[in-house]
């Protein structure tokens, strides 16, 4: 008989060793290369640099607040009866508002401590060792850890010189271990927003090989530049798990709250395990779910003058960007990232990086979102800075490249 116990003792080394503390091996796969970068510029900070912070996407240190009527309704709740744990699927207004506004049942949406936790019931809920999701390259880092700590493999489709998902690519890298193809869109790193004819082409391949997608839409109120196709609204009857957040579009990350839903058929074992995954971790801050209906009810004039200072601040990147020899871009249009090629004399897109860190100038290196070798290079940062701090980080760039 297969138990746990000689899964275990068959693979794994034994214990009583010299050092019983050692570290797991699934802990051994866990990286963030967004965050990892800072503990490197907090050594420069210290020696007196003065650091510009590029790296992560957090609209508040550069100034971005929630809208207001969303703090009030956190603060409200707060002297209120919310000091319980909620509903562990999420609170029961709250999953009548998203189901109202996303166009499904309360059933079939579950809330979660930011998408983040949402990405992780899907790996839990969907995801056997061996198997994998398909991912874009390049890709948000979140994925490739839940891909390798569920020890699934790590497959992935290409985009193009526009970072548009290359369709080809994407119909010849499903294997008989795809559980799922995954879209992000607008795109974390890129930037780019995918036209309708990809999200067609995208939502046809899934019918023919009769996958389910997965589609991160943390960002698509994030356009600044024409228009989204929203793939969950025009996937008619293929199974799409669509995940969203007070995080980006209410630009209130610190509230950890998101949800799934989902949308068609087939769905009915996933929901369950989604359930019981909701059970095991008790519930997501009340408050915060709280503040979510108020959000999801509006207004939603936000989300116009975010845009509105998003583009000013991608306009100036881009004309930056083609002014400095060696730097490249296709400009993006959504979220508020920008994934930079460049090419020099550094053999790594993370030496560049590394070495750029002594001007003070903190970006992540292009290889964090790219899980294949690739002669190319790029960094990611963030639109998110005021116009002033933006300049300053190229002249830095600038001088930077022309010294090597
Ligand atoms: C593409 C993408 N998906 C999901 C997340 C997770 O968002 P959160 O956990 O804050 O809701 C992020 C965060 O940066 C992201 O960029």
């Amino acid at each position: 008989m297969i138990t746990n116990k000689n899964i275990v003792r068959d693979r794994f080394p034994t214990y009583f060793g010299d050092n019983m503390i050692e570290t797991s091996m699934r802990s051994e796969l866990v990286s963030y290369p967004i965050r990892d970068i800072v503990q490197a510029a907090k050594k420069y900070e210290k020696q007196g640099t003065d650091m510009i912070y590029l790296n992560i996407g957090d609209p508040a240190p550069y100034g971005f607040r929630p809208p207001q009527h969303i703090l009030d309704a956190a603060a409200d709740a707060l002297k209120q009866n919310y000091s319980g744990y909620a509903p562990s699927e999420g609170d029961h207004e709250l999953k009548e508002t998203i189901a109202e506004f996303e166009k499904v049942a309360p059933e079939d949406v579950f809330v979660t401590a930011g998408l983040s936790e949402g990405i992780d019931f899907l790996f839990q809920a969907l995801l056997d060792p061996g198997r994998n999701f398909l991912l874009p390259v390049p890709t948000y880092p979140l994925y490739l850890t839940k891909e390798r700590i569920s020890y699934g493999t790590v497959e992935f489709y290409d985009c193009d010189d526009t970072n548009e998902p290359d369709l080809d690519s994407l119909r010849k890298n499903i294997n008989e271990f795809t559980k799922a193809l995954v879209v992000i869109n607008p795109n974390n790193p890129t930037g780019a927003v995918y036209s309708r004819k990809t999200i067609e082409g995208i939502i046809n391949i899934a019918g023919e090989y009769k996958l389910p997608i997965i589609a991160d839409d943390v960002y698509d109120q994030m356009v600044f530049d024409g228009e989204i196709t929203p793939l969950r609204r025009i996937s008619k009857d293929i199974p799409v798990v669509s995940g969203n957040s007070l995080s980006k579009n209410y630009i209130y990350p610190g509230a950890r709250a998101a949800y799934l839903a989902f949308f068609g058929e087939g769905w009915d074992k996933i929901k369950d395990a989604t359930q019981r995954l909701c059970n095991q971790r008790l519930s997501v801050n009340w408050e915060m779910q709280r503040a979510y209906i108020a959000a999801i009810k509006g207004p939603h004039d936000h989300i116009k003058k975010f845009n509105e200072e998003l583009k000013i601040r991608r306009d100036l990147m881009v004309k930056r960007v083609n002014e400095i020899e060696g730097l490249s871009i296709s400009p993006p249009r959504g979220a508020f990232y920008a994934f930079i090629g460049v090419e020099g004399p550094w053999k790594t897109d993370k030496e560049f990086v590394y070495e750029l860190l002594k001007t003070g100038v903190v970006v992540v290196p292009g290889s964090g979102f790219i899980p294949k070798a690739t002669d190319k290079k790029y960094f990611r940062m963030v639109l998110l800075p005021k116009p002033e701090q933006i300049d300053e980080a190229f002249n830095r760039i600038d001088k930077f490249m022309k010294s090597c």
